[in-house]
């Protein structure tokens, strides 16, 4: 048996932790062969909702699971911690958009920055998917200087899944024979899921596909799949949303050749994106890293599409830089 790993998940007592904890605790994340301590914190009022969290997971008796934490305390929640699911912050509701939540949810993220600096192990792997995650990510970053930039990531893999299922689902054919889709920029109306690359059962789909609906109802419907949910739901996506945090995490530490959607630090990106922003570019993970698939061309439509999610997540920064 390996030795155990320490995971640390935010927002436990919340919709997407309900769904994402009992999956880490069964292997789905980390591998079947990998025992976990998993440190669950959330706020001192949800503490009771909590413990009926950690109540179920004792009941589950998973193999794998070496020890379950409870805790507001940030500073033993991150403890040693080599993964960290940043999850915990407010859902937007109906006619919201997602950086309307920065103002609350963006000061959540400096403190854990800061114990995640302090107290997690250097090489940490960190995905934040409190909303808006990419900004919130930058804020975690900068406030743990000791850690490698490259260790945060932003969650872009459900935008990312949306649009492999769409395509799917509009050309008749499973999940497996759609590859190399790219979901550009920012975890917001202006992100940019582009199919310039796209394949489908080995061929371009642009042998199949119809501009029209690439442009006027595919970029649109994932741009807003999660106000959609919110719609229909009353309350933002969390099963698919955790399956992403789950799918996201397992690949970055197991990796995965195929094309994925990945929030990261741009520094040095090879795109001409600002730097100091986290932006979703096409990337591949193997060896416990991701890396930029680079060398692709953008034409000029979707080039402006991408300015403005630029443009987006530079003003979302703008916004917080009391917290950077
Ligand atoms: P929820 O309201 O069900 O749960 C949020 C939990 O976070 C609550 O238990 C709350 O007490 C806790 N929390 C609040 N402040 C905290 C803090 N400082 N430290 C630790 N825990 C804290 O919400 P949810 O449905 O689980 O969604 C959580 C977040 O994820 C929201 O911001 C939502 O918009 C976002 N989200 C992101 C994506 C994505 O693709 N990136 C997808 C879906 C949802
Ligand atoms: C989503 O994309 O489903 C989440 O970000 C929740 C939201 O606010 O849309």
């Amino acid at each position: 048996m390996k030795k155990p790993v320490n995971v640390a998940i935010t927002g436990a007592a919340g919709n997407i932790a309900y769904s994402a904890i009992f999956r880490v605790a069964s292997g789905q994340m980390l591998g079947i062969d990998q025992p976990v301590n998993i440190k669950l914190i959330d706020i001192e009022p949800a503490m009771s909702a909590l413990n009926g969290v950690k109540y179920e997971l004792e009941d589950c008796a998973f193999p794998l699971l070496n020890s379950i934490t409870t805790t507001f305390d940030l500073t033993e929640g991150f403890d040693k911690c080599d993964f960290a699911l940043l999850i915990g912050a407010k859902p937007r509701m109906k006619g919201m958009e997602r950086k309307d939540l920065l103002k609350d949810n963006g000061k959540i993220f400096k403190p854990q920055g800061k114990a995640i600096d302090e107290v997690a192990n250097k090489n940490i792997k960190v995905l934040v998917v409190g909303n808006p995650a990419n900004t919130n990510a930058l804020i975690a970053m900068h406030n743990a200087p000791s850690i490698k930039p490259s260790q945060f990531t932003s969650m872009m893999r459900l935008d990312h899944d949306r649009s492999l299922a769409q395509v799917a689902n509009k050309f008749n054919v499973t999940i497996n024979e759609v590859k190399k889709i790219i979901v550009w920029g920012n975890h917001s109306n202006t992100q940019v899921p582009d199919l310039s690359y796209a394949e489908v059962s080995g061929n371009s789909i642009k042998k199949v596909m119809n501009e029209d609906w690439y442009t006027n109802n595919f970029i649109p419907r994932i741009q807003k799949r999660g106000a959609e949910i919110i719609e229909a739901r009353g309350l933002s996506s969390a099963a698919s949303a955790a399956n992403a945090a789950i799918t996201h995490m397992r690949d970055w530490v197991l990796g995965n050749n195929d094309w994925l959607s990945i929030g990261q630090i741009s520094n040095g990106n090879p795109f001409g994106i600002s730097e100091n922003l986290m932006f979703s570019f096409p990337s591949v993970c193997s060896n416990g890293s991701y890396s930029i698939i680079g060398n692709l061309a953008i034409s000029e439509v979707l080039n402006d599409y991408i300015k403005t999610t630029e443009n987006e997540l530079l003003n979302e920064r703008d916004s917080v830089l009391d917290l950077l």
